[in-house]
């Protein structure tokens, strides 16, 4: 197991990295679990996989599980999905001393969490990421949010758990092509950070994806210790550093709205093309060679992720696609700062990219 220290004055908390953590639930979570019911958040489909083995090991311990089980899927991080989750766990007394668990991917994590940052102005949980997008990614650094009419993740807070267990175990029944979704997020570390991990992905990707326990629990690790770095220096985003994790989601961000944010285009998928485009916008800007940038490329289509525009098939132009950058919540000031690259593991934040010019390139990546 690999053990990974989120450095947050007060709020320090692991990300614990895995197998069998689940099956030993109990003893990983030790006393934060202060009473005999055990509230846990998840899905229909995590349910079907999961619950019997949480049961079990929370049974072993003198625990009982209380459940809250959410249709699967997005439709779950609304006012409505708020308001049911907050009301039950009022019913079922949670405190604000207590940890309710949130079993699933990044809807439970982000639901979940966000019940818990307002729940009696805020009550402890702990998150097990069940997706390998939501154990490199969303269940660790505090991001919670539901989603309104108006945008994605725009009703939210900065709330921290007070422990990850990210179980390798629970990958085994993930679809592949969620798994090269969350290897997109994998790939991101290396490219805006960490040269030597990209190059070693270079040569353990495909094991990485085949759910190989020695490939997968290094790439999981390291990827969760780079955002661990980031998140201890830039908690609230407010100093640039957190913001390179956003690498490939401006233009991510644009061809989601584009594909209706649909199972069309996965949010790892459009994180993958997202950043094979900012690569190539880098060159053309000067900035990474073009060598860089088709080896960024070059792995994305590698892992069997969408790396190249012109594939989507859209119908759009560039300017449409731009005009959906407008909308995205990274906007500052009427400024959209864009991560881009001066080398590969070298990320940077630029805030005076022009949107006329991104247009003008995605006419060309379109094949327009
Ligand atoms: N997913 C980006 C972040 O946590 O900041």
């Amino acid at each position: 197991m690999a053990v990974i220290p989120v450095d947050l004055a007060g709020r320090s908390y692991e990300v614990r990295i895995g197998t069998g953590l689940l099956a030993n639930l109990a003893a990983e979570c030790g006393t934060l679990l202060r009473k005999p019911k055990v509230p846990v958040v998840t899905d229909g489909n995590v349910a079907g996989h999961w619950r019997g083995t949480v049961e079990l090991a929370l049974a072993g311990a003198g625990h009982e599980a209380v459940w809250h089980v959410v249709a699967p899927g997005e439709g779950a991080k609304s006012w409505d999905g708020l308001r049911a989750l907050t009301d039950w766990m009022l019913d079922e007394g949670v405190e604000r001393g207590d940890h309710v668990i949130a079993l699933g991917g990044g809807v439970i994590g982000d639901l979940t969490g966000f019940a818990c940052a307002i729940l009696k102005r805020g009550c402890g949980f702990i998150q097990i990421p069940t997706t390998l997008l939501a154990q490199v990614d969303s269940s660790v650094g505090g991001k919670t949010a539901i989603n309104t009419p108006a945008g994605k993740n725009l009703i939210g807070a900065f709330h921290q758990p007070g422990l990850v267990l990210a179980d390798l175990d629970t990958l085994s029944t993930l679809p592949d092509r969620e798994m090269r979704a969350g290897y997109a997020e994998i790939i991101k570390y290396g490219i805006l950070g960490d040269r030597e991990f990209f190059d070693w992905l270079a040569d353990n990707g495909q094991a990485v994806l085949d759910r190989d326990p020695v490939a997968l629990e290094h790439a999981v690790a390291r990827s969760v210790a780079a955002k661990a770095r980031i998140v201890a220096e830039d908690e609230r985003e407010t100093k640039g550093r957190r913001a390179l994790l956003n690498l490939g989601h401006t233009f991510g961000h644009a061809l989601e709205a584009e594909t209706g944010f649909s199972e069309r285009l996965l949010h790892g998928e459009a994180v993958a093309l997202g950043m094979a485009l900012a690569a190539r916008f880098s060159a053309l800007a000067g900035k990474i060679s073009n060598e860089d940038a088709e080896r960024v490329a070059r792995a994305i289509a590698d892992a069997g992720l969408p790396s190249k525009l012109s594939d989507l098939g859209l119908t759009c132009n560039g300017r449409q696609l731009t005009d959906h950058m407008l909308h995205d919540k990274k906007m500052d000031a009427g400024e959209l700062p864009f991560i881009l690259l001066r080398g590969i593991g070298d990320a940077y934040v630029d805030r005076n990219v022009i949107l006329n010019i991104v247009a003008t390139f995605l006419d060309e990546q379109l094949g327009t």
